[in-house]
């Protein structure tokens, strides 16, 4: 059996007050849930700040990024270390908010993805395709290309030490969810291409679905056999809806 996981992905969002009263309800909230995982990831000046707060807490914290080298003349750059220095759990890897302004190649994801396993950092991986890739029909063919790049990098085996997210682009932050039924088709297909390659693996990896999760959408989703969770934007932005979120799927 998985453990669920729900990540909020807290983007470029927050201040100082805000953090506190986000990070002080989740952790009070999450005190009474005992079935899931939880993770804040917030920008990195407050990784400081989510390690005051969540240390010796049922919350874990990350980023939402790194640099795929160790230290050097990467101006604005953070390196993988340094999210280990503040405590870091998670690192969010490969997300479609940084692959599509042309930041982000595959293979440099999947590097990124090598780098931070090399750290001691449990990558999120997120995949999914644009509206017109998924009109095309390119869905599964577009996330097994993004896929496979981690594979080349670390293995199957290494892929199931991170966590994979599918994040259709066109539900990000649109407020239309893909539905429960695509979700667990598309998530369903990607274990089954793991499993291709290794069975204990895919049985092992937590795949997320990530894309206009909300209160009110997170039961049925969470329901999916496939779905061990949620990548959570907007909703992570107000502290009562993400904890209905955690609860749902503590409840699942
Ligand atoms: P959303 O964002 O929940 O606002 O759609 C999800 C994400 O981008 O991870």
């Amino acid at each position: 059996m998985r453990r669920k996981l729900v990540v909020a992905n807290r983007k470029m969002n927050g201040s100082i007050p805000d953090n506190r009263a986000f990070m002080a309800g989740v952790v009070q909230g999450m005190r009474e849930l005992r079935k899931i995982d939880c993770a804040i990831c917030v920008p990195h000046p407050y990784l400081y700040q989510a390690q005051v707060l969540l240390a010796d807490t049922p919350v874990a914290w990350g980023g939402q990024n790194m640099s795929r080298h160790e230290f050097g003349p990467y101006t604005g750059s953070v390196a993988p270390g340094m999210l280990v220095e503040f405590g870091c759990k998670y690192v969010i890897i490969g997300h479609s908010e940084r692959r599509e302004r042309g930041y982000e190649s595959d293979d440099a994801a999947g590097e990124r993805f090598e780098m931070a396993l090399k750290a001691g950092l449990t990558p999120i991986f997120c995949v999914g395709e644009t509206l017109s890739e998924f009109e095309a029909g390119m869905t599964d063919s577009v996330a097994i290309r993004q896929l496979n790049a981690v594979v080349d990098h670390v293995g199957v085996r290494g892929l199931a030490k991170g966590v994979l997210a599918y994040e259709p682009i066109w539900a990000i932050g649109t407020g239309k969810s893909a539905t429960p039924e695509h979700a667990q088709t598309i998530l369903a297909f990607l274990r089954g291409h793991v499993a291709l390659l290794d069975e204990t693996a895919a049985e092992r990896l937590r795949i997320l679905y990530g894309g206009s999760v909300k209160a009110d959408n997170a039961a049925e989703l969470f329901a999916m056999p496939d779905i061990d969770g949620g990548l959570i934007g907007s909703a992570s932005l107000v502290t009562e809806e993400f904890l209905t979120i955690c609860r749902v799927a503590d409840a699942a």
